[in-house]
């Protein structure tokens, strides 16, 4: 059937691939530990039960109608005293447009700024970024980053393309590596984007900082979260903050995100995404309000980080332990999100039957069929097929899975030889 160019070049999610394949062999019967979604299982992981409460209360009020075009106001000045506390600056509510979840507002924002052609530098491995760019005819600027540097790219990395592009587009918290973008770092991509800006002038189409900060405040230990608006309050003119309740209230089903903007782009989004109706539903709008003002949000995300962090420690354990113990693999220290870095250093090692794996995606089949555990690599986020890394999230592990994931891993890693 013929259909548009757009969806012609439209590529389906590689993450929703690789996670189909593990729930289908689930649904078939095997049991397998399935480490590869961004989700929760709200069994283990339930959104806060004050938040369901004022949900099922407005919709017994009958608040079914439509709701605001960019938000309930409610929400929308809760969101702005939240953002108050938490960085010192203040938003207006007409800087603030609530969508159906992050994805709209993401795909808003990219449609709002950028012409065909328009330039997008992002960094890989990183979430959506490239599906965007397709869907909007933009033009990719694409950085590699190391594991070294925690897959945080820096301001160097983007500089020879910082002409030719209109978005910078960040996310910190990283999904996939859960790592955090540091504030030296963040300075210098701040600084640069001023002076670009500074550079083109009022009249040119600026130079904006997607800010995609949907993990704010999953944070482990004494690690902190940055914007850039509370470390240049002159970003505000250029940034958008994304963000909502998908993960840090585990409400991915829920549907509530956010934008924070300039006032002149929110305008528009508002108009777009009124033609789209990718609201949030309106009961939902006004618990989320309600929840923030809550005293049991506090409580909520301490106790939710509490048991996120015990897994993605526990699972950091194994790792180091295994590394240690001389077998071929590596982690990244946990820093926030809900998924820890691990690399399988794998390709060259010898299965029993005398075959070699020789690719990432051969090594993430070897650890699905021999140890029942499915992972994502780093390629489905963009990164070279080569990449040894994997994403590993705790969002559906019970605490009491770590131990047998670690016996199946260690036994599939013994069936190996490394020669
Ligand atoms: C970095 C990042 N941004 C945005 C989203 C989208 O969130 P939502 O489910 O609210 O659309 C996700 C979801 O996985 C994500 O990982």
């Amino acid at each position: 059937m013929k259909l548009s160019r757009t969806v012609e070049n439209m590529i389906g999610s590689e993450i929703l691939k690789i996670s189909g394949e593990a729930k289908e062999r689930i649904l078939r019967g095997e049991s397998i530990y399935n480490l590869t979604v961004g989700d929760f299982n709200p069994e283990i992981f339930p959104i806060p039960e004050k938040l369901s409460e004022r949900i099922i209360h407005y919709y017994k009020e009958h608040r079914t109608n439509y709701p605001a075009a960019n938000g309930e106001l409610n929400l929308r000045n809760s969101l702005a005293e939240l953002f108050l506390k938490d960085t010192g600056i203040n938003y207006d509510p007409e800087e603030i447009i609530i969508g159906a979840g992050g994805r709209p507002l993401l795909y808003s924002v990219f449609e709002s700024i950028l012409d065909a052609g328009d330039g997008v530098i992002y960094p890989v491995p990183s979430w959506n970024n490239e599906h965007y760019c397709i869907l909007t005819n933009a033009k990719s600027f694409i950085i590699e980053t190391k594991a070294e540097d925690h897959f945080m790219p820096s301001a160097e990395d983007m500089r020879p393309f910082l002409k030719e592009a209109n978005i910078i587009a960040l996310n910190s918290p990283l999904n996939p590596s859960g790592t955090i973008i540091t504030k030296e770092a963040l300075t210098e991509i701040c600084e640069m984007v001023l002076e670009e800006n500074h550079r083109r002038g009022k009249n040119a189409k600026p130079l904006f900082l997607v800010y995609d900060q949907i993990y704010s405040y999953l944070i482990h230990g004494d690690q902190e979260h940055y914007t850039p608006i509370s470390i240049f309050p002159e970003m505000k003119e250029y940034t958008v903050i994304i963000d909502g309740i998908s993960k840090w209230l585990a409400g991915t089903g829920v549907r509530v995100g956010w934008a924070l903007g300039p006032k002149p782009l929110m305008a528009k989004i508002k108009t777009f995404l009124g033609h789209v109706g990718a609201w949030a539903a309106k009961p939902e709008q006004l618990a989320v309000a309600d929840f923030l003002h809550d005293k049991e949000f506090g409580i909520y995300l301490n106790e939710f980080n509490k048991r996120i962090n015990s897994r993605l420690d526990g699972f950091y354990d194994v790792f180091s332990n295994l590394k240690k113990e001389g077998y071929p693999v590596d982690v990244i220290a946990p820093q926030a999100a809900i998924y820890l870095t691990v690399k399988l250093d794998l390709i060259g090692a010898k299965k029993e039957d005398g075959s070699k794996l020789n690719t990432v995606e051969e090594v993430f089949g070897y650890i699905l069929n021999e140890a029942k555990i499915a992972l994502v690599p780093f390629y489905a986020f963009g990164a070279s097929k080569s990449l040894p890394w994997f994403r590993l999230s705790i969002g559906t592990t019970r605490s009491e899975d770590i131990k047998i994931i670690n016996d199946q891993l260690k036994s599939a890693l013994d069936k190996l030889s490394y020669s």
